[in-house]
């Protein structure tokens, strides 16, 4: 493939199938092969990455391929006496992590093993005054935190245990005039926490204060001529962006203003038809994270073979619907 400008150009060559069978290994082997390079250097965050393993397998059907035994043990000795959970074991705990253990819980249906007090508690203490959310003890205070938190807690069933007016302000003074969201006040919209922002607003049933033409507008304006996605504006296109955008726009009942047949070619030229699995860009070395947020982004064009994905909460359709959560979408 060739770089065309800010974009890649997805000559008919690259133009793949999807092969389902392929990722399944990939992620298998991912787990098993514990020995390896890349399952070292990701040690720190390894928690997330059996939320994204676990979540691509239920999608494809093959949950059981990972023992659920083996992985409730591990979210075990991964939950600290103040309720936080760590990525790895003997790591410090952490709001990403504490959302990956629990959404992890909930996927297999266990979310009754876990100490939900001690995990709520955990979240309402990294609550700050401006309403927004510590991700740990050491401070950095982002709105990615925010979704964590309220997503987390609607897992549990106790949403109403933290200041949602206050929590709402913090996220409402990230919103910029272009539509889109950034981390903190007066950083720029960042595609990535505009998930996280739609994404509060929706579990928290808030979509209605936001103008979805004009957010709707700034996110359908991150499609390229590949077909896919970027992040922000100049940017070149990745497919962990064909989640972050895509189901923003799900959620603001806009998804029909990108072409979704581009979306999908660009999306399946992302895939290593060898070692299984997808990358950020055509040719670049697959990950379990673009793997899942590009058969996640996939399920939610109904492609055949795939369980449908909740864009909200980008877990199984099925988890959610147990659980009695409807996160709103707007009409
Ligand atoms: C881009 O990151 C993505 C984000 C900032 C969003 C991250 C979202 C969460 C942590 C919430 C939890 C998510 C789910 C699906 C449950 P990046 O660092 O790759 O940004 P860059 O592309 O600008 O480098
Ligand atoms: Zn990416």
């Amino acid at each position: 493939f060739a770089f065309g400008g800010q974009d890649v150009i997805i000559s008919d060559e690259l133009s793949k199938e999807f092969e389902p069978e392929k990722h399944i290994q990939f992620i298998k082997k991912y787990s098993e092969d514990k020995s390896s390079y890349e399952y070292y250097m990701t040690e720190y965050l390894r928690m997330s990455g059996l939320y994204w393993g676990l979540t691509t397998l239920e999608l494809l059907d093959k949950k059981d391929l990972l023992s659920e035994i083996e992985v409730m043990e591990f979210i075990r000795n991964c939950i600290n006496d103040n309720g936080g959970i760590s990525p790895s074991i003997d790591h410090d705990p952490h709001i990403l992590y504490t959302l990956s253990a629990v959404q992890v819980a909930c996927i297999l249906n266990r979310e009754y093993e876990l100490p939900t007090e001690k995990i709520v508690n955990y979240i309402k203490g990294l609550q700050q005054p401006n309403g927004g959310f510590f991700g740990d003890k050491w401070g950095e205070l982002d709105t990615r935190f925010s979704f964590c938190a309220v997503a987390c807690l609607a897992l549990l069933g106790k949403l109403d245990s933290i200041d949602l007016q206050k929590a709402l302000e913090f996220v409402m003074s990230c919103h910029n005039f272009d539509g889109g969201f950034g981390s903190r006040p007066d950083s720029e919209s960042h595609a990535g926490l505009t998930y996280c922002c739609v994404g509060f607003l929706s579990v928290t049933g808030n979509l209605h204060l936001i103008n979805a033409d004009i957010l709707g507008y700034w996110l359908c304006e991150r499609q390229l001529l590949s077909g896919g996605l970027n992040g922000r504006p100049e940017k070149l296109p990745d497919v962990c962006y064909s989640w972050w955008v895509f189901a923003s726009l799900h959620m603001i009942g806009r998804e029909h203003w990108i072409n979704h047949d581009a979306l999908k070619k660009f999306i399946l030229a992302c895939q290593d038809t060898e070692t299984g699995g997808f990358s950020d860009r055509p040719g670049n070395m697959a990950d379990p994270f673009h793997t899942l947020f590009g058969i996640a982004a996939l399920s939610l064009m109904n492609h055949n073979g795939i369980k449908l994905i909740n864009p909200c909460f980008c877990m199984p359709q099925h988890t959610i619907s147990r659980l009695n959560l409807t996160p709103q979408i707007l009409p």
